[in-house]
């Protein structure tokens, strides 16, 4: 395969810098909140509160941007789950990461102008983006505007409620944050996967 391929729009790449950067923030004011202490391990417990607070404003204003980018420049139809043989791909790429990777196996998937990703990333981008992501935002503001929240749900303090859905999620997208940039590594060098990013471009050296 010959010629690379533009794969990441403009938009896409400032939502996606901008959003690493605020998750970033977010895990290290929201870690030092849930450990807040009179000598504060990390940082003091107001500096916390009000970082968290600008950086979840802020990512969820880059979210929306997010979803506008995915229409207006058709970057959701990468996104689409195409049968046949979905489920039998995803595992064949999971045993590649797992162990086809370590033995010097051929990468089983090609990134090609109208799929660029794989179906293992296909569905963790799905889970992150579209369940965990909505649901960490919401929450959020929940959070932020304690009023909208139900007073009890499910015979529980609804503002307890949220607080643990928010933490849970939270905690599911700094899991995925890691996995996500080891996985970026996997099979191909480091610095071409950041070039992709900050570029757009797909080098088809890097797997095809
Ligand atoms: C320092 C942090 C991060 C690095 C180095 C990084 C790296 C990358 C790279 C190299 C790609 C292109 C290859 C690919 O599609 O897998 C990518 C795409 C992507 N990343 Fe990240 N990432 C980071 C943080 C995040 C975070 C925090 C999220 C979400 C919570 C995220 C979600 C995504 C999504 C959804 C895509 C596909 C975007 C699209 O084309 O629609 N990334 N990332």
């Amino acid at each position: 395969m010959s010629g690379k391929l533009y794969l990441y729009p403009g938009s896409i790449r400032i939502w996606h810098l901008l959003n690493a950067v605020l998750i970033i923030g977010l895990i290290i004011t929201g870690v030092s909140l849930q450990y807040a202490a009179k000598d504060p391990i990390l940082l003091p417990f107001r500096v916390s509160i009000t970082w968290h607070n600008i950086f979840g404003v802020l990512l969820s204003f880059n979210y929306a941007l997010y979803l506008i980018a995915g229409f207006v420049t058709g970057n959701f139809r990468f996104y689409i789950i195409r049968q046949p043989r979905f489920w039998h791909r995803l595992f064949r790429q999971a045993r590649y990461y797992a162990f086809g990777v370590f033995r010097g196996e051929e990468h089983p998937f090609h990134v090609s102008e109208t799929e660029k990703f794989n179906p293992l990333q296909k569905i963790s981008y799905w889970f992150v983006m579209f369940i965990f992501m909505p649901i960490v935002i919401v929450t959020g503001w929940g959070l932020l505007y304690p009023d909208l929240v139900a007073h009890v749900i499910f015979g529980v303090s609804g503002l307890h409620v949220t607080d643990i859905v928010h933490i849970i999620a939270g905690f599911i997208l700094s899991i995925f944050l890691v996995v996500h940039i080891y996985l970026c590594t996997v099979g191909m060098k480091w610095g071409d996967a950041i070039k992709t990013i900050s570029t757009g471009y797909h080098h088809p050296l890097n797997d095809d």
